[in-house]
């Protein structure tokens, strides 16, 4: 078992979270339709379902929301927004936005029409959806290594260059708008990229002539792998290991809801200036003036001084170590999930965990529910649940390769007791796995989000 990094803070504000009993969990569960998205937060314990906007800021960052200047144009802290994004990424244009998949759909909704193939290692589902929503074909050439739950390899994030190549010969140059790279990769794990595997990409595209993007929402946390993985930069600090990675590439996408560590923001950066004219317009119709992109000044504040935050080695050591840390209590009792641990959460393997549960009863969410009705733990599906879907050709069901949990950690919310407990949550519900019950729809909504709003009963 690895030891626990202490936090490189001191709790100065708290907030309470309350205990509810088995009664009380599954009343609420059969009110919900047993769709985790649809309990009360006040009534969940430890909330992992998602690391996205759920952090806790520091005081330093509650001292500059103090600073907002809230002005309609070129309030102050858009100044020092702008300069702490061009002196990170090294990019010309920097485009504000209120969380990240609207820098998506700015970026893609004026390169991406009808045909246009985009390349990635995963694209997330915002990612995806907006490549689709303009009439793109979205494909994913992450390195096979990374579609192997239990294997282990330092960087399961890589996109396999020979098949980037393959993949551009085939559609042709002029087809491919940009490669987008996923740092960390949200959608196989949270898995990194290695800084050959961007050296090595950007200089293919180079000779292609198509620009490389980041997805780079978790950027520090792919960052601190390098240096903890990659030869060559131990000796680095995560400054210099972040400038040479952002040096490759020619824009940014950035959901600062994750390492920007705060509740709500995002940006969209980029050196093609005549592509930022365009896109300013349209931010303009959709988001807000210029200079604030949908968020208040101090919002940018926040931001601002989060990115700067994010850089330090002892919280980035702390952070990974926190994911680590549940990852190996898990591993001691045989617990099956994505190794090795990736940046933000652990995801486990649903299907490994419930084998006698078979995909079109849906093994993660009845995990997710299960989790949830015994010990107030809130995760989330990626599996069946969310993706199965009918083909519409053929009418028969398709499934996902992997029905997962994930169990997503909040930037600097819980302690290592937070994590023991849910450690031994699920290693209880491991014991007991053969109890556990397949699951059917009896609602649902739209098909591509009906995770969101279906209701679901376990089948007797
Ligand atoms: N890209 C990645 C890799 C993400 O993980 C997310 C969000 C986005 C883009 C979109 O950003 O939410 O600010 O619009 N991921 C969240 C999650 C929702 O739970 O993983 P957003």
């Amino acid at each position: 078992m690895s030891n626990y990094v202490p936090e490189p803070f001191r709790i100065k504000v708290i907030e309470k979270i309350s205990k509810t009993t088995p009664e009380e969990r599954e009343e609420l569960l059969k009110k919900a339709g047993y769709n985790l998205f649809a309990i009360p937060s006040e009534k969940v314990y430890i909330d992992l379902l998602t690391d996205s906007g759920t952090g806790a800021m520091s005081d330093n960052q509650w001292a500059g929301i103090q600073t907002g200047d809230e002005a309609y144009a070129y309030c102050r802290n858009w100044f020092h927004f702008e300069e702490t994004i061009r002196n990170l990424t090294g990019l010309k244009f920097v485009i504000p936005t209120h969380q990240g998949r609207v820098a998506e759909n700015l970026l893609f909704s004026a390169v991406v029409s009808k045909g246009k193939v985009v390349l990635s290692n995963s694209h997330f589902d915002t990612t995806r959806a907006n490549v689709l929503a303009n009439q793109g074909i979205p494909l994913d050439l992450v390195i096979d290594e990374g579609k192997i739950p239990d294997f282990i390899h330092p960087f399961k994030g890589n996109i396999d260059l020979q098949k980037l190549e393959k993949t551009i010969r085939h559609y042709g140059k002029e087809n491919i708008p940009l490669v987008i790279l996923t740092i960390t990769n949200n959608s196989g794990g949270g898995q990194p990229v290695s800084m050959q595997n961007i050296r090595e990409t950007k200089a293919l595209l180079k000779s292609y002539d198509i620009p490389l993007f980041l997805d780079a929402c978790r950027f520090a946390e792919n960052a601190y792998f390098i240096k903890i993985r990659e030869a060559g930069y131990q000796q680095k600090t995560i400054d210099e290991i972040v400038h040479e990675m952002f040096s490759y590439a020619d824009g940014v996408t950035m959901s600062a809801k994750k390492d920007g560590l705060v509740n709500i923001g995002g940006f969209l950066a980029l050196n093609d200036e005549a592509l930022a004219d365009r896109i300013k317009e349209h931010l303009i119709l959709i988001e807000g003036f210029l200079t604030y992109g949908g968020l208040a000044g101090r919002d940018l504040e926040a931001i601002a001084r989060g990115l700067k935050e994010v850089l330090d080695e002892d919280y980035l050591e702390y952070r990974v170590g926190q994911v680590k840390f549940l990852g190996d209590m898990l591993e001691a009792s045989g617990v099956p999930f994505i190794k090795p641990t990736g940046g933000h959460a652990v995801y486990i393997d649903a299907r490994q965990f419930l084998p006698h549960i078979p995909q079109s009863q849906f093994p993660g969410q009845s995990l997710v529910a299960n989790l949830y009705r015994r010990a107030g733990i809130r995760a989330t599906e990626i599996g069946s649940y969310m993706f199965a879907h009918e083909d519409s050709s053929t009418g028969e069901m398709v499934y996902p390769d992997l029905d997962l949990v994930r169990l997503a950690i909040p930037r600097r919310v819980y302690t290592e007791s937070h994590l023991r407990y849910v450690a031994e949550s699920i290693i209880k519900l491991y014991h007991d796995r053969d109890s556990l019950k397949g699951m059917k729809i009896v609602a649902k909504g739209e098909s591509s989000l009906r995770h969101f709003v279906a209701r679901l009963v376990f089948i007797e």
